[in-house]
């Protein structure tokens, strides 16, 4: 028989072997990341998202943080910000992937149109300490990423992954923190993607009123709310925080509708018209104009 030859049955083990391995690891080389997979809005990294990307791998926030949105209904909800679950294409100039494996922490493939403050206020105080926004968190504090960006092998990495540069990228780098190059990349994580807009205009909405005038019925579901989407900016008593003082706003209602639906993003406010259905937004807004508690 021939497995009583031990040098026949090594020789026959290892061709079996190489066959799975050929079908399985080497094979579908030839046909991923090819131009078919391409999604024309992905764009490569800069310079200094691409250093973020690395110290997001050096400090292993990949263990605790996934970055794929799956398939399934709840996933698209929870972590697709406006976006779809996640495609190929969207991974094409990420070597290697980050999908992970383990959500300890929230999934992170959308995080940029999360938090779309192009001063990545959220994220620095997050990082620093992430307890002073979001109290019951069990994610390491990261203050000491505030020390020069090393940017010996910037370029040279730049031309290893064939990803386009210009020397204005480059001097970009210079005087970054490491802080400022992982803000960067968090910052892009999601945001090439088209994005679903709100389904009520906002202008069909403010001219409705707010149904909810009595604030005592919808209390409760508007505080949890707020301690949901709104307290890491807005403080846990709507003292202000990141973002301004909300108690007892005197702002018009259909004001605050529009903001908290269209966001004010270039000074860090999100908009969660996605988000938040409007009859959500209106009972925020009662629980905003409270001015008791
Ligand atoms: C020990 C596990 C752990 C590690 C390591 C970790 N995180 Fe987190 N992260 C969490 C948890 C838990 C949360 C949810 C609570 C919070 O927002 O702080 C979180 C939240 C976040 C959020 C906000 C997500 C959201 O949807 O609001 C970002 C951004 C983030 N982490 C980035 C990072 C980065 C970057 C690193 C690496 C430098 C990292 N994390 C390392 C556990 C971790
Ligand atoms: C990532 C941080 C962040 C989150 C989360 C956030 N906000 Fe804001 N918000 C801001 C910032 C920053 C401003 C100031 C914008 C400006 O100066 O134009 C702001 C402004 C506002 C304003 C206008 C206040 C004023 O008087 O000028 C309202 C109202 C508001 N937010 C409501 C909300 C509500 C409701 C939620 C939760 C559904 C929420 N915000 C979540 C950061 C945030």
């Amino acid at each position: 028989m021939l497995e009583k030859n031990p040098v026949i049955f090594i020789i026959l083990a290892f061709v079996v072997i190489m066959i799975g391995t050929t079908i399985t690891m080497i094979a579908p080389f030839k046909w991923i990341n090819s131009d078919s997979d391409k999604i024309a809005e992905v764009k490569p990294y800069t310079p200094l998202q691409q250093e973020g990307r690395d110290l997001y791998m050096r400090e292993g926030c990949n263990n605790c943080h996934s970055q794929t949105v799956r398939t399934l209904a709840a996933d698209v909800e929870r972590y697709g910000y406006g976006g779809t679950y996640s495609k190929s294409g969207e991974f094409i100039y990420d070597r290697p992937h980050l999908w992970g494996s383990r959500r300890t922490g929230p999934d992170l493939a959308r995080i940029g149109l999360k938090y779309p403050d192009p001063r990545g206020a959220w994220h620095r105080k997050h990082m620093e300490n992430p307890r002073s926004v979001v109290p019951a968190s069990n994610m390491p504090a990261y203050a000491f990423l505030n020390k020069p960006l090393d940017t010996t092998y910037s370029e040279r990495k730049m031309k290893l992954l064939k990803f386009p540069y210009t020397p204005a990228d480059l001097d970009d780098l210079n005087g970054k923190t490491e802080m400022d190059a992982l803000i960067a990349y968090m910052r892009k994580l999601g945001t090439d993607i088209p994005v679903k807009k709100s389904e009520v205009p906002v202008s069909a909405a403010t001219a409705r009123s707010n149904p909810f005038t009595d604030l005592k019925a919808v209390e409760e579901e508007a505080e949890s709310l707020y301690k949901q989407h709104c307290a890491s900016c807005h403080g846990g008593e709507r003292e202000g925080t990141l973002g301004p003082a909300l108690k007892g706003s005197a702002r018009s209602e259909s004001d605050l509708f529009k903001i908290i639906s269209q966001g004010v993003e270039a000074n860090g406010m999100p908009a969660f018209g996605t988000l938040l259905d409007e009859q959500k937004v209106w009972k925020l807004i009662t629980y905003i104009k409270l001015d008791t508690k």
